[in-house]
Formats: C-alpha cells, structure tokens, sequence
C-alpha cells in the first residue's frame, strides 16, 4: 500500500509530532452541503446511499473537495448492525430511525445473532475499499460503529428517544436480558470494526453518544464494560501500520480516567469539558478529540475562529489533540462557516507544535 500523503490525524491520534494539529467534523458528510443533498436524491433514500458503493464514496469525498480536511469518514450509520440482525430499520422524515421489530424480552433477545459480515454487512465493506481507493493515499480513512449501549438504545426504545424509558427500565427490572444484548452486540461491533479495518479504514471511532444518560455506575457496568471488551478484540495494526481506536462517550467528561483505562489511544471530547482539564487528568496516557460546540458554526466567521483559537491555546502546545467539533454539525449550518472553522484550525494551530 502507497505510503499516505497526509498522516497527521494518525500521528495525532498516537501523540507522535506534527506539523499543525489536525481537523475533521463529525458528520462532516451531510445534509448541511447541497451537494450531499443531491446525491440523496438520487439516490433515493439514506440507506441506498449506503448501501451503493459509488454513492457512499461520492458523499464521502464531497466535504474535501471543499476543506482542507485531514480525514475522510466511512459514510455510512451506526444502524447498520441492528438492521443486518433483522430489526426492519426505516428512515422516517421528521422521525429518525424506526425499528419495526425492537426488542422487549429475553426471547426477543435470545433471537439476536452476530450478523455474517461477508453477507449481510459486506456493502460496508464494499464502501471502505472502494472510498480507499477513491482517496488514493491522499488523507486517513476513519471507520466506525455504534457502542452497545448506544446501539442498544435504538433496539429496544424502536427508534430515538429522550427519556430511554423502555431501556431503563429493562436495565432495572432484566439486567441480565440487556447483558445478553449487549454481549451480542459487542462481538458484532468487534466482527464489523475488525472487517472495516481488513478492508481498509486506517483509524476506528465508537461512537456512544448516549452513555452521558446513564449514573456513573451504569455507565461503567452497561457501557464501558463493553466498549473495553471491544477494544480488547481489535486488531490494533494494518498493513505495517499501527491503526488508532478512539473512544467518543458523548457526555462522559467526568469519566475520562476510566474510559482511559480501556486501552483506547484517544478519546473524544463533547464541549462540556475544558480541554486543558480534559488532558491535565489523562496526562499522556490517550489523544483527545475535540471539542468545540458545533453551535459556534451559526456564530460569524470572526467569532469562530476566536473560538478556535481559545481551544487551541487551552490544550497548548504539542501533539496529541485533533481538533473537531463536540458532536456532529447541524444540518442547517452554512458550509461557509465550517470552511471558516477547518481554515482557523489550519492557520492558527502551527504555533503549538515548534
Ligand atoms: O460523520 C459522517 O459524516 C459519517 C456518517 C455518519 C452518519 N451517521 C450519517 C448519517 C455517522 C458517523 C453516523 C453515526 C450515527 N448515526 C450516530 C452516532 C453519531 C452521533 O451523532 O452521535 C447515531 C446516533 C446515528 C443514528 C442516526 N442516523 C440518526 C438518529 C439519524 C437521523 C438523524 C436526523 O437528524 O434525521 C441518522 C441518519 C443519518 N446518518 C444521516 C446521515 C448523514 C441523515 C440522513 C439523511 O436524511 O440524509
């Protein structure tokens, strides 16, 4: 494999030396660039867009044609597992993900089952190889996943949800039920991220935006648990090439220590947390990414590249920080202003790394 352009999201992610701290936007693919919009409707809808390798590559690379992004991410959703197991996964307009069959009982749980990656997820995989391609070498592809938690959440509420009633009260009332869930889960999102990685994604991201709902205990008994048993299955090395596992708990500032533990090399930041804070308590034990509040983008272009500048200079000087916004972009966001963002990261961070 051709050696990469630009490395220095991995080199961040390992806290080795660069030249500027690197950038990318979690949902940097997305409904905010009108591009991406058009793509869509050709597509006809999300999921035929993630399943066809030529659009999901297409709506990948569309953000770097426009920035100077250091990373390009796997378009794809986390939604994919829990719809190769059989949970009938519709995208309504207006209502998010819907799952026409979710998962109340032990019953319904005994009937889960690690998906076949070469069958029922291999369009994933198609996408991967073929967005490599695509990039020719030019900047990291990132693959991704769901944690079980996470993922969990969407399989027993039926779709999103504010209060997790249903899956509270099954972690109440069955703990064992949503143990065994979470079980198969995790060794599904060990399989998927481990086929991503064969295919080609040279960085891997879990993604658990809803562990910051849980008390610190259920958090470490019904998240972390899990994603640290995910770290422990994962093939830490491609082709000559360390591959970095970040660990993003939306919420989970004050859990930082623990999610360390796990052996992840960075952790993802949302803007709750002071990123001075977040890297005096893990020292140089992980990377952090982070973690501007994506609201700063409705901001004028001044205001955000002050933001970006205070962030800078709070995680100070040397390697280890990529920057990114605290949680994906918002759909209504002018691309103008993300451009201003990634443009302040690439001007500005250079001073931090002499
Ligand atoms: O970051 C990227 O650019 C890569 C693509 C990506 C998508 N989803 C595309 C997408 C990634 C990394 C995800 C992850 C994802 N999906 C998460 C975790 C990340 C996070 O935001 O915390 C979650 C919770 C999901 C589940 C999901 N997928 C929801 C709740 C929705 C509906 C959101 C909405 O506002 O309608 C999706 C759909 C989805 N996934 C879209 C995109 C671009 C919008 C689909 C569209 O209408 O075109």
């Amino acid at each position: 494999m051709a050696e990469l352009q630009n490395d220095r999201f991995l080199r961040a992610l390992l806290r080795e030396p660069v030249d500027r701290t690197p950038v990318w936007m979690m949902r940097q693919a997305g409904r905010y660039l009108p591009e991406y919009r058009a793509t869509r409707k050709e597509a006809g809808s999300f999921m035929d867009l993630c399943r066809n390798k030529e659009f999901a590559s297409e709506v990948t690379l569309q953000p770097l044609e426009r920035f100077p992004l250091d990373a390009a991410i796997l378009f794809s959703d986390i939604l994919t597992i829990p719809d190769a197991m059989g949970l009938g996964l519709r995208f309504e307009t207006g209502e998010g993900p819907v799952f026409d069959k979710p998962i109340r009982s032990m019953a319904d749980a005994k009937k889960l089952y690690v998906p076949d990656m070469a069958s029922d997820l291999g369009y994933v995989m198609d996408a991967v190889s073929t967005i490599r391609k695509d990039l020719n070498g030019s900047i990291p592809l990132i693959g991704f996943s769901g944690s079980p938690w996470t993922l969990a959440t969407y399989m027993i509420e039926g779709g999103s949800s504010k209060t997790f009633a249903k899956i509270k009260a099954m972690m109440f009332d069955q703990p064992a039920t949503l143990h065994h869930i979470l079980d198969v889960l995790a060794d599904s999102v060990i399989a998927y991220l481990n086929a991503q990685i064969e295919a080609g994604a040279q960085a891997v991201q879990i993604f658990d935006t809803w562990g910051g709902v849980l008390t610190p205990r259920d958090y470490n008994e019904f998240s972390l648990r899990y994603m640290h048993k995910i770290v422990d299955g994962l093939k830490r090395e491609n082709d000559g090439r360390k591959v970095p596992v970040i660990l993003f708990t939306k919420g989970g500032g004050q859990w930082l220590e623990a999610m360390a533990d796990t052996g992840a090399d960075a952790l993802g930041l949302d803007w709750t947390i002071n990123i001075d804070e977040a890297r005096a308590r893990v020292g140089n034990r992980v990377a952090l990414q982070g973690n501007m509040d994506p609201c700063i983008l409705y901001a004028s272009p001044e205001r955000i590249r002050e933001e970006v500048a205070t962030i800078l200079a709070q995680y100070g000087n040397g390697s280890g920080h990529v920057f990114n916004l605290g949680h994906g972009i918002h759909p209504e966001i002018n691309p103008e202003h993300a451009g201003a963002f990634i443009n302040a990261v690439t001007e500005l961070s250079g001073q931090y790394h002499k």
